[in-house]
């Protein structure tokens, strides 16, 4: 949550900035704002401009008032501590506006921080915890052991902080360097050529550069126009590696279409094929070393976790079944927020598997530690390469889904499912308990998918013009058994965050247990019922609830009739193994939720209240 990024170059830093903002703004869009310095040496003011609601508002300001120099940092603000002020956002500046500040994370101290200040006699001028910040480096860097030295006074700060933070600071008497801080939250560098970056992720600076070198906790980072210095907060010089970011400026740009969101969708099939792409042996078996667990450890797993959020935990769910029918394994899916407080029962025969689009979310994170306090293996599914959950965990399986700016998360779904699959059929064909020659049956029908998606793709305009049919309905519910049931949840929570449409999905043998009741006369019911061993039950509970007057929309298999005798509208699908059926019934349930959104005049990209990238527990 909140994106932040940080430039020293020779370049116009507002334009840098500014551009990082644009493309980290899926990470909160409460407010936005810049500090620019013009670097021809000390004593320079800080240009700092900030403006509440969406970055296009500070756009629109930035248009009159052209601040110019070459060092900045900005920020784009989910809030948290404060409403969506201008006032409250960022970034925050000392007494003497000597030094301004960018966060992300929430700072738990700061009450008893801000009593000390105002004691010492700093006036407050935000409802934010980031304020404090810029007062003690205000004093830190005046006098004592720190004094004139920015970076110090930084690891000075973060010593006496409690939370979660990324900090980015710049100083008007400090035209060569920008500093940055990280704990617990994510913090990126961005190495380039006479112009260094810092930024919350790699999609900051891909502009410029695509070499990166992840931040680690409790380090402080000096960015300078010739290079860069990461210490620890005792100031030992930390060396690291860079990484080289492989995908480019492309696959973070619109490319013509209206919304991100639109965008993903419609890459789906290559998510896919990356995902399955080098993991596959010459024999047609698999191969994921990224597990790094031994066979024999493989081999003595007795049970498994799945934790993730949201969407995550919806893969996941999909993840249970694939699992428990190859592996024989018992399996359970847990919402993170749940998992660690509940106390579960874990030990070294425990794989806990932590999925996780962003490898940041805090809940995830937080259950990972848990797991591996417990000394269970965890296994990250995450498509963020060097995000803190891949690198807490003891292996990362990266679902290479490239990024997802979108808030709704859409092909990074479609691919934490597709890596369950794998994990169920690398435990599977490990442990023995399918034949090689089943495993490989079912590594050719996920091999397929990548086209059937492409052909579903080719048949959304009747789901847009459903999305307009149903465009002013305010309840739909949404039906699924088996696999089935986790698309129901997916599809309802996709058409709640995007058009704010009270949207409930349920295993549809639960319904006459009570959800029924909300059927009336031409409720939308959405019921997800491709080819399946269940499908009768599936009919006989769309039977009910067309009794008592819904709509029903029913995604069916191409040719398969028995289920289109109960619809209003029939959504087909191409035909796939059952247990394969939701990396193409997700599809619809996607276009129909952005497009119900679209017709509502919403911004599908950036839906109210949300951020992509949720590091607040
Ligand atoms: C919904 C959505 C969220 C995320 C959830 C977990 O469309 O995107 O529900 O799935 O916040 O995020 P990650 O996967 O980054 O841990």
């Amino acid at each position: 949550m909140c994106g932040i990024v940080g430039y020293v170059g020779s370049k116009q830093a507002l334009e840098v900035v500014v551009d990082g903002l644009r493309r980290l703004e899926y990470r909160g869009y409460d407010s936005a704002g810049v500090a620019v310095l013009d670097g021809t040496g000390p004593g320079a003011a800080l240009q700092v401009e900030r403006k509440a609601g969406k970055l296009a508002n500070l756009e629109k300001v930035l248009v009159e008032r052209e601040l110019r120099g070459t060092l900045g940092i900005g920020h784009t603000r989910w809030a948290t501590h404060g409403p969506p002020t201008d006032a409250n956002a960022h970034p925050h500046l000392d007494c003497a506006g000597a030094v301004a500040v960018v966060h992300n994370g929430t700072i738990e101290n700061y009450e008893e921080l801000v009593a000390g200040l105002e004691a010492r006699g700093h006036e407050r001028r935000s409802d934010t915890d980031t304020e404090v910040v810029s007062h003690l480096l205000e004093e830190r860097y005046a006098t004592g052991p720190t004094a004139g030295d920015l970076a110090a006074s930084l690891r000075s700060v973060c010593r006496d902080l409690q939370g979660s933070f990324v900090l980015v600071v710049a100083h008007r008497d400090e035209p060569d360097l920008v500093v940055a801080a990280r704990r617990n939250l994510p913090l990126v560098i961005g190495l380039g050529d006479g112009e260094n970056f810092v930024g919350s992720d790699v999609t900051a600076f891909i502009a410029h550069t695509r070499e990166a070198r992840a931040v680690e906790q409790d380090q402080v980072v000096e960015v300078r126009r010739d290079g860069v210095v990461v210490t620890d907060l005792d100031g030992l010089v930390v060396e690291g590696s860079s990484y080289h970011v492989d995908w480019d400026t492309d696959a973070a740009e619109k490319g013509g279409y209206d919304f991100f969101m639109l965008k993903e969708i419609d890459e789906q099939p290559g998510a896919v094929r990356d995902t399955l792409g080098g993991r596959l042996t010459p024999e047609g078996l698999l191969h994921l070393d990224e597990l790094s667990m031994s066979d024999e450890d493989v081999r003595g797993i007795e049970q498994v976790f799945i934790v993730a959020c949201g969407s995550a935990y919806h893969s996941g769910l999909v993840g249970k079944y694939a699992i428990e029918r190859w592996c024989r394994l018992p399996v359970q899916v847990e919402m993170a927020s749940e998992f660690r407080y509940r106390d579960p029962v874990l030990g070294r025969t425990t794989l806990v598997i932590a999925v996780s689009q962003s490898g940041e979310t805090a809940d995830t994170l937080e259950a990972v530690r848990h797991a591996r306090a417990q000394k269970a293996w965890v296994l990250a599914v995450t498509n963020t390469v060097g995000s803190t959950i891949s690198r807490e965990s003891d292996a990362a399986l990266y679902t290479r889904g490239g990024p997802e700016v979108a808030v709704a998360s859409t092909k990074a779904v479609m691919t934490q499912i597709t890596a369950m699959y794998l994990v169920g059929l690398y435990l599977a064909q490990l442990r023995g308990t399918r034949d090689p020659d089943e495993v490989r049956a079912h590594l050719r029908d996920l091999q397929e998918i990548p086209e059937l998606i492409a052909e579903l793709l080719t048949r959304m305009d009747a789901v847009r013009e459903l999305a307009h049919e149903l465009k002013d309905e305010q309840r739909v519910l949404f039906l699924g058994r088996h696999v089935g049931y986790p698309l129901a949840l997916e599809g309802a929570l996709k058409l709640k965050e995007l058009a704010y449409v009270s949207a409930e999905g349920f295993p549809a043998g639960e319904i006459k247990h009570g959800p029924i009741a909300l059927v009336e006369q031409g409720t939308p019911v959405v019921v997800i019922a491709p080819r399946h061993a269940l499908q009768a039950k599936l009919l006989n509970n769309v039977q009910e609830v067309r009794a008592r007057g819904a709509r029903t929309i029913v995604l069916a298999t191409d040719g398969d009739e028995s289920a289109a005798a109960y619809a209003e509208h029939v959504v087909r699908l191409p035909d796939t193994k059952s247990l394969l059926t939701p990396l193409l019934t997700l599809v619809p349930l996607q276009v129909l939720s952005a497009e119900i959104a679209r017709a509502r005049g919403l911004d599908v990209d950036q839906p109210r209240n949300l951020a992509k990238s949720v590091t607040v527990e």
